[in-house]
């Protein structure tokens, strides 16, 4: 289970372009220990691949896929992994969620034959930092009912 937890963790990784969508500030204007200010109401966009691949905050390669990368659970928020948020509210809901990810992986893995068609296969297109949420990649998966 400790590998199947840390495959979840880097595809999360991989797939947190969902922080990117724009939340306002919707207390009075917020400021930042340097002084930057965010006026209240303001929408505010985190360009996440910057921490998502960020070298400094996941090691070597950042861009490529490795089912080894972390050492900490897919529920511990950290630096370089934000996907469920961080401090006090960091998602309540990410240890069922995690659960479930691996209860679904356990029955795929059980059932199904799993291979990749990546002939033809079209890779995530980048747009500004909305990571693949506009394009995403094209890459068949076939599933094959095992005996
Ligand atoms: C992969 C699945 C999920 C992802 C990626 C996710 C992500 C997030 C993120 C980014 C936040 C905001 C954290 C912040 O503002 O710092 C959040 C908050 C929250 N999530 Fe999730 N979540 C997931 C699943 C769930 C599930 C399954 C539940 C409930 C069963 C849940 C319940 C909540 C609640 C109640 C909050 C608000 C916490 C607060 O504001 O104090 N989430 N989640």
């Amino acid at each position: 289970m400790v590998k199947v937890d840390m495959f979840i963790k880097e595809s999360l990784r991989f797939n947190s372009n969902v922080l990117s969508l724009p939340r306002p500030c919707v207390r009075e204007t917020y400021t930042f220990a340097n002084g930057f200010q965010i006026p209240y109401g303001r929408p505010v966009f985190l360009d996440i691949s910057e921490i998502s691949f960020s070298e400094e905050l996941n090691g070597q390669n950042p861009q490529e896929f490795d089912a080894h990368r972390h050492n900490s659970p897919a529920t511990k928020p950290d630096n370089g992994f934000l996907i469920f948020g961080s401090g006090i509210r960091a998602c309540p809901g990410r240890f069922f969620a995690i659960l479930l990810a691996k209860i679904f992986l356990y029955h795929v893995l059980l059932n199904y034959n799993i291979k990749a068609e990546l002939e033809n296969a079209k890779h995530k297109q980048y747009a500004g930092f909305f990571i693949g949420l506009l394009k995403p990649g094209k890459a068949g998966i076939v599933f094959e009912k095992s005996a």
